[in-house]
């Protein structure tokens, strides 16, 4: 190739970078979120539904999509949806969190407007504000590959979205005043599949074919176990990555997680049942639904479900244990042609570590989750606009390393230089599970191990073939530690998982930019949308 055609090859590939390319199909949804009432647990309570279902509608979207969502709030407080695994490339304004956007009030209606850029696989989207979690408002995300991407595996014949979680019969506002008052949430009355409580969900297979299952944790706080009486479960995807394709017998997936497996449908033709069970909390709690064989009389399966396998699924090591089995197949390709393995992440120095260590703490009379000793409180105004308009002393700028000081409130942020290589380190002293989730990225789940975290652990990493995933899960008494290449420009949510951990604190905000000039330069981060909402006060 001669220089000038070099020349023109790159600018062909940065314009294609830098713009939404003319044949990116554009998707028009109008949502409207509503409350209705559901009792799928015998007991009526007062949900979020999002065009009067819940879950939502699937968000199908397929590589390079451009999704313009009008959602349009009819509740009686302000609302906001995310897009939980999402990159949301150069697009931080349109993630839907308080610290991006404006909230929509009662009677408004907005329009998010993003690209599901190089990107694919299964996530979900869920309200960010409050407690509004635990009252629905959520659905499934597919992301499709362009049909010239190969995927590796045969094209399933059919594909579910299976959308699992814990659930509350207590309203969430009175949920909300419960935390307010300085009390605890008791611990849930059920899990639900795809809203439906107990034996009531039902998917059909048809024998000797293969389905694709989409299954991913929509629950405000319960790490949970999966499994098909009679199936194997074959992981293939996890939040848009191309696992090493590995046969389960069950997988846990916690709060906020999205995994893909495919189930042959090779047993005798009748019903089985697909049990969910709570893992490491008391009482144990289950979710059932029935697979049925198309043609097999459609009977309820025979016995009960098999609900007795979970003392072995309550053991932290086996849990921690399969999360580290879970690898990246380097050789596959994901939503660009190149393998998945071409970025080799274990080759590239850490140029920054993050020691992230949650608590809990009484502050004010209150107890309040912690990171680093402060409790996030949102700020009137989005971070993103205080930044976007220089808006000072909305935000404080913290190191991103545990300090001694006195628990407090505080809006905090970790300032990071676009193309970082950081390490995070999330250390969890306490006796619960953590659940942490970055907005914007994904990263490399390189270890997690029992007690402290120092810098030898690194000789311990997975620095060839880990998961590639925007949600991890830290045991207690213990660490995980990922490594993020920050390539995305913006101001980016990490958060709990937990309902409950993060609105008494446990988040804060990572700003990713370059230098501390001017506008952002678009192909990096989009400007602000002509859109963007008002806070109004
Ligand atoms: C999702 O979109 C793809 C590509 O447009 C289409 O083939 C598929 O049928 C859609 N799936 C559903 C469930 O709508
Ligand atoms: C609200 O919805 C209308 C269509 O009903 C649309 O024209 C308008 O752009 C939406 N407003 C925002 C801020 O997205
Ligand atoms: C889990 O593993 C740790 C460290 O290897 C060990 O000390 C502990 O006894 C194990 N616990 C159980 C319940 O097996
Ligand atoms: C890894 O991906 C390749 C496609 O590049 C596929 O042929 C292979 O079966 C996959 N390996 C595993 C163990 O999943
Ligand atoms: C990483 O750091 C080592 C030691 O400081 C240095 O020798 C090496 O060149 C660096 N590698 C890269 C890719 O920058």
């Amino acid at each position: 190739m001669d220089r000038g055609s070099l020349v023109a090859v790159l600018l062909a590939s940065i314009l294609h970078s830098a713009v939404v390319a003319a044949e990116d199909r554009h998707v028009f949804l109008n949502w409207e979120v509503s409350y209705s009432v559901r009792s799928p647990l015998g007991v009526s309570k007062r949900v979020i539904a999002i065009n009067g279902r819940l879950p939502g509608p699937l968000l199908n979207l397929t590589t390079n999509d451009v999704a313009h969502v009008n959602v349009v709030n009819t509740l009686d407080e302000p609302f906001l949806l995310t897009w939980n695994g999402l990159q949301m490339r150069r697009n931080s304004w349109n993630d839907g969190v308080a610290g991006t956007n404006c909230a929509i009030q009662p009677g408004a209606n907005w329009t998010y407007v993003f690209q599901a850029k190089d990107e694919i696989g299964s996530f979900f989207y869920r309200p960010s504000l409050g407690l509004h979690a635990a009252a629905g408002g959520h659905g499934p995300i597919r992301v499709n590959n362009r049909p010239v991407i190969d995927v590796p595996f045969p094209h399933p014949d059919g594909e579910f979205d299976v959308l699992i979680g814990d659930w509350y019969n207590m309203d969430a506002k009175e949920m909300k005043e419960r935390l307010d008052r300085g009390r605890g949430l008791p611990p849930p009355d059920g899990i639900l599949v795809n809203g439906l409580g107990p034996y009531e969900a039902e998917v059909t297979f048809k024998a000797g074919r293969t389905y694709r299952l989409r299954v991913s944790n929509v629950g405000a706080r319960t790490s949970l176990n999966f499994r098909l009486q009679g199936h194997k479960l074959l992981l293939v995807e996890v939040e848009g990555t191309y696992t090493l394709q590995k046969h389960y017998a069950s997988l846990d997936v916690h709060p906020g997680q999205s995994v893909s497996v495919l189930v042959a449908a090779d047993q005798a033709p009748k019903a089985y049942y697909m049990v969910v069970s709570s893992l490491f909390v008391l009482p144990e709690i289950f979710g059932v639904a029935t697979v049925l064989y198309a043609g097999s009389g459609e009977q309820p399966p025979s016995g009960d479900a098999p609900l007795d396998e979970r003392s072995s699924h309550n053991n932290y090591n086996r849990s921690m244990e399969q999360a580290m089995s879970i690898r990246m197949n380097l050789t596959s390709g994901a939503a660009r042609p190149n393998p998945q393995g071409s970025f080799h992440y274990g080759d590239i120095n850490v140029t920054r570590t993050l020691l992230l260590r949650n608590d809990e703490s009484d502050i004010g009379g209150r107890r309040r989750c912690t990171v680093n000793g402060v409790a996030f409180a949102n700020a009137g105004t989005p971070l993103k606009l205080a930044d976007y308009f220089r808006i000072a002393g909305v935000f404080k700028v913290v190191s991103g390393r545990p300090e001694t000081r006195n628990p407090s409130l505080g809006t905090t942020v970790i300032d990071a230089s676009y193309r970082d290589y950081v390490q995070i380190v999330f250390e969890n002293r306490l006796p619960s599970m953590q659940t942490w989730h970055l907005d914007g990225h994904s990263f490399f789940v390189v270890g997690m191990a029992w007690g402290k975290w120092s810098p030898d652990a690194r000789s311990t990493y997975n620095l060839v073939d880990a998961m590639y995933r925007s949600t991890v899960q830290v045991y207690p008494t213990s660490w995980t530690a990922v490594l993020v290449y920050l390539d995305n420009e913006g101001m980016w949510n990490l958060r709990s998982q937990d309902v409950e951990k993060r609105y008494l604190g446990q988040e804060l905000y990572l700003r990713v930019r370059q230098g501390d000039s001017e506008v952002p330069d678009p192909r990096d981060e989009l400007p602000m949308p002509s859109n963007a909402l008002l806070c109004v006060f």
